[in-house]
């Protein structure tokens, strides 16, 4: 839950002296008994002006400041909103507090995690209330103040995607710029291609302001960051092929985890402290029993792939533990599989497909005469591998979600399994990719692939509570929507 306290100053003689933007007393009284600690209901102008994403996700407070007497319907909120902070104090909650002086005066000392933007003077100023002087603000002009309001709340936040062209990040930075954000793209086409930053344009009307090159590269990065005024970051930008990482090592660790060190250096340097990051499942390696959940130790893991993800969620936790203000969200995905509903974007593997999905939906155009089912002999209902495969798009709306849970956090690590807690196996898929689109898939049974575990699925529980997030398209989906994509790149010729 975020809050959002529009506090009204009353400003040392200008300014609002009691004035509202919104005037009305009566409005303040619904104010009282609509918002403090709900989704809100508030005075209709302000409530128009907030941008979508805020009024569909985050609680609203809008709070006004004087010198309180009991029956000034403002000053009642205000002391609501206050035995509200002071209830809270505890909670993992942030608060953001936007406006005038004297509501800090009152509440910041039950904030412990409040984060304050407003204007002083002419200048912008973000603060810490736990590092900002109280009680050297300057008075604010009504002005500048109601600008500075609707300014920050409306200013769109700029999120940076390394590896924004792949198959991941693509689908991110359409439900990013669906979202409201800028996005600022990364890649070198290792294993993407530059028409998919036409797809996002075609598909959500907004451009990625990318930029191509190495994120090894540091002079690039530092131009990237100098250029832009990055809020957060999310990190897709990796190599994934498992059975690769076995034969080249030092390419999969110099590129999943050097260049990590890289843009945390980076991200140092230009005090960006908000990071997601795509890790995987694999990092619960072949000890834990399933379903994994979050609390498990990761590690046991069988290949250099796998040890790269560990690697840097070591790197994230070992950066956190040195510098709380530092907000980590680290996402271990399951299996995506399944594609944009528009079928333009979707996933494209360079070569011979390694995993399930993209090996299927080639079977189905022709371009393979049939599917390997790597072993029927597993402890499995029905012999094969079972896994958590999850949409891509839901996937990707996970980020969305982890970018607003630490924009504006004051610090925190976060680790959340994104998959739906529900495993399918290799037949099933088959199966189902068969009905939903009535195509053949010819198979043989294999024998079982090295490396191979019998089940992997996610205790999902986590990201539902805290992201308020859970997987919401169906297998049927993730069969329709794959089948899409490969069809439709046929039909282009691609
Ligand atoms: N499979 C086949 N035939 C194939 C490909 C896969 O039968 O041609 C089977 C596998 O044996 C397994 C299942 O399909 O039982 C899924 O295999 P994938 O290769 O699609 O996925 P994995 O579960 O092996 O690996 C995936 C990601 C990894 C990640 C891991 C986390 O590819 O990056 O999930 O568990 F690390």
């Amino acid at each position: 839950m975020l809050i959002i306290s529009i506090a009204i100053d009353e400003n040392k003689g200008i300014g609002y002296k009691g004035q509202l933007p919104w005037h009305l007393k009566e409005e303040l009284a619904i104010f009282k008994k609509n918002t403090i600690g709900k989704n809100i209901v508030m005075g209709q102008t302000t409530y128009d002006n907030l941008p979508r994403r805020l009024k569909d996700r985050h609680t609203v407070i809008v709070s006004a400041d004087k010198n309180y007497t009991t029956d000034d319907p403002e000053a009642e909120v205000t002391y609501d909103l206050i035995s509200f902070l002071k209830e809270h104090e505890n909670d993992e909650e942030e608060y953001i507090i936007c406006g005038g002086a004297s509501i800090y005066r009152q509440s910041y000392k039950y904030c412990r995690k409040a984060y304050i933007s407003f204007v002083k003077g002419s200048h912008e100023v973000d603060a810490w209330f736990d590092t900002f002087e109280m009680e050297d603000w300057n008075v604010v002009r009504k002005e500048e103040y109601e600008d500075f309001i609707y300014t920050e709340l409306e200013r769109k936040k700029s999120i940076f995607v390394t590896g924004c062209t792949g198959y991941i990040g693509s689908h991110t930075c359409v439900e990013l710029l669906s979202s409201g954000f800028r996005v600022i793209g990364l890649d070198n086409f290792s294993n993407s291609k530059p028409e998919v930053l036409d797809k996002v344009k075609q598909i959500t009307g907004k451009e990625i302001k990318f930029y191509e090159g190495n994120m090894l590269n540091r002079e690039l990065l530092e131009k990237i960051f100098g250029e832009n005024r990055i809020d957060a970051v999310i990190d897709f930008a990796a190599y994934k092929a498992v059975g690769d990482s076995v034969r080249k090592p030092v390419e999969y660790y110099t590129n999943n985890v050097s260049s990590v060190l890289t843009l945390l250096s980076v991200m140092k340097e230009y005090n960006v402290k908000g990071i997601v990051f795509s890790s995987s499942a694999t990092v619960y390696g072949d000890k834990n029993p399933v379903p994994y959940d979050e609390t498990m130790p990761i590690g046991n893991t069988t290949n250099p792939y796998g040890t790269s993800k560990v690697f840097v969620e070591k790197i994230l936790k070992d950066l956190y533990d040195s510098d709380n203000s530092f907000n980590v969200c680290v996402l271990r995905y399951f299996n995506p599989i399944g594609a944009h509903e528009s079928g333009l974007i979707g996933e494209e593997p360079n070569g011979i497909p390694a995993n399930l999905m993209p090996y299927i939906t080639k079977v189905a155009n022709g371009e393979l005469d049939h599917l390997n089912i790597f072993g029927n002999d597993y402890p499995t209902p029905d012999g094969t591998g079972v896994r958590d495969y999850i949409h891509v798009v839901d996937l990707a709306k996970a980020h969305v979600l982890g970018v607003n849970k630490i924009i504006g956090r004051k610090g925190g690590y976060l680790v959340y399994n994104l998959g739906t807690g529900h495993g399918y196996s290799v037949l099933d898929i088959v199966n189902a990719y068969m009905k939903v689109n009535n195509v053949n898939i010819p198979y043989v049974i294999a024998p079982r692939r090295a490396g191979d575990i019998a089940e992997c699925y996610a205790n999902a529980a986590k990201a539902k509570e805290e992201l308020g997030w859970q997987a919401e398209l169906t297998l049927e989906d993730m069969c329709r929507s794959s089948h899409k994509f490969i069809m439709s790149l046929r039909n282009k010729g691609e």
